[in-house]
């Protein structure tokens, strides 16, 4: 069975509550094995067993959390050439931008070889049931690619 991680930071609420989002979609799918974990708790062993990834980001200063940019700096090194091609989505809990957390996820991953399968689902301001609707549909879409083996 594959494995689908899940690895996010929140500094509050939100980006917590987009994460439980895209697990309850990805759980949905009943022939993938669903791991999630905070950064803090996630390492390169994780990211080396999994088939596919979901990172979740708070926007900070213009950038990703300080918390998820010490978890790729723990993984790159040792996942570098390792999960070539494995596929990867974004999801980011934002004020009023966004837009520099997916930049600087998106470089690191870059990075690392994996394959981006959708747009960053990117929520702004309030949190409203679309966006965890679509967060939802971020995990039950990702699940579903992996399972069928079309990633
Ligand atoms: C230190 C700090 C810096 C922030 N910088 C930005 C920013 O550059 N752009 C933005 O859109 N929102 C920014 N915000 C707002 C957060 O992205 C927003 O509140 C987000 O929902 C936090 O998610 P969380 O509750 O999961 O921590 C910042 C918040 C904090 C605490």
């Amino acid at each position: 069975m594959k494995t689908l991680l899940i690895v996010y930071h929140t500094g509050g609420v939100k980006t917590a509550r987009m994460a439980e989002a895209v697990e309850k979609g990805a759980r949905s799918e009943p022939g993938i094995r669903v791991v999630m974990k905070r950064c803090d708790d996630a390492g390169p062993e994780d990211l080396l067993a999994a088939d596919g990834l979901i990172l979740g980001t708070p926007e900070n200063f213009g950038y990703m959390s300080g918390m998820m940019k010490d978890f790729l700096e723990r993984v790159f090194y040792p996942c570098e050439g390792k999960v070539n091609g494995r596929p990867w989505a974004l999801f980011v809990g934002a004020g009023q931008d966004g837009s520099g957390a997916v930049a600087s996820v998106e470089r690191i991953v870059t990075g690392l070889r994996l394959e981006k399968k959708s747009e960053p689902v990117i929520g702004l301001k309030e949190l409203t049931p679309e966006i965890l609707k679509q967060c939802e549909e971020l995990g039950a879409a990702f699940a579903t690619g992996l399972a069928l083996g079309v990633f």
